[in-house]
């Protein structure tokens, strides 16, 4: 069965498009069907899967409005999976669908029709609780939470697991936290080691043991269009990203009880 997987965290900057990217073409290097929904106007995922923004004949912002069906609006990447892109256009959605019956569905409802054609369907989210990022959180079965291990990260995580917590209740009960990913992470850092250590008490084995290190080379791939496993799929930040995907896959063998 298909999983459908946010990238979110409140916070700005923290490596959720570059876990979005690189995640989607992990998992389709190790064979499994991927669309990967952009969220966010700022276009981030979208372009750093090789698809220019402002030439998209369709994007979300179409299907968020019913404009046309999520099927048109898929490009296929040149990456190995699929792409439902956003750009600036995004931005004005939410406020044709403020008044909307449903208004929080709108991606749901849209994700029905195709999800049987993925295993995995992975949505980047913007850096902000707007209605856009409610339709995210209601559409998915699960979040990932990317945090970069700094002191405020810790500070944010109450609001983010509150915000998870709000939306499981009103509007999608199987709403849960697949997983939290250390990303930017450097080693050698003593903060970074403290923040981490809380981090593993705080979420336990929901902590990923993979960890995404600071690396300069996932910084440069999005402005060539490509995600790391392309542009120098030898880096550390490639080998993290196929770990991570690895992990997960792993994760829910294990879950679903079968062995790995
Ligand atoms: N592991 C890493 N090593 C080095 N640079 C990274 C790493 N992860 C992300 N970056 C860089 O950090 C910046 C922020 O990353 P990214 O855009 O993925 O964050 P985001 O959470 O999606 O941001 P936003 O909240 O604006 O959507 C980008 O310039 C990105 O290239
Ligand atoms: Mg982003």
């Amino acid at each position: 069965m298909v999983q459908i997987i946010a990238i979110a965290n409140q916070k700005g900057g923290v490596g959720k498009t570059t876990t979005a990217v690189n995640l989607a073409a992990s998992l389709a290097v190790l064979k499994k069907r991927v669309l990967l929904v952009d969220m966010d106007s700022q276009g981030n995922a979208t372009m750093g899967s090789g698809i220019q923004k402002n030439d998209l004949l369709y994007s979300v912002t179409d299907v968020l409005l019913g404009e046309v069906p999520i099927e048109t609006a898929i490009s296929k990447a040149e990456v190995g999976y699929k792409v439902l892109g956003a750009n600036r256009d995004l931005a004005g959605v939410e406020l044709a669908i403020a008044e909307q019956e449903g208004r929080e569905f709108i991606l749901r409802e849209a994700l029905k029709e195709i999800e049987h054609a993925f295993d995995y369907i992975i949505v980047d989210c913007a850096p902000s609780l707007s209605l856009i990022t409610v339709n995210a959180l209601a559409a998915v079965h699960s979040v990932l939470i990317p945090m970069q291990c700094e002191y405020y990260a810790l500070e944010g995580l109450a609001d983010l697991t509150q915000t998870i917590d709000r939306i499981q209740q009103a509007l999608n009960p199987d709403l849960h936290i697949v997983g939290v990913l250390r990303t930017m992470y450097d080693a050698r850092n003593a903060l970074t080691r403290d923040v981490s250590e809380e981090l593993e008490q705080y979420f336990g084995k929901k902590l990923y043991d993979t960890v995404i290190p600071r690396n300069v080379r996932l910084a440069e791939a999005p402005a060539h269009g490509l995600p790391i496993i392309y542009f120098e799929k030898s880096s550390k930040g490639a080998v993290a990203y196929l770990n991570l995907a690895a992990e997960m896959l792993k994760k829910s063998k294990v879950k679903k009880g079968i062995k790995a």
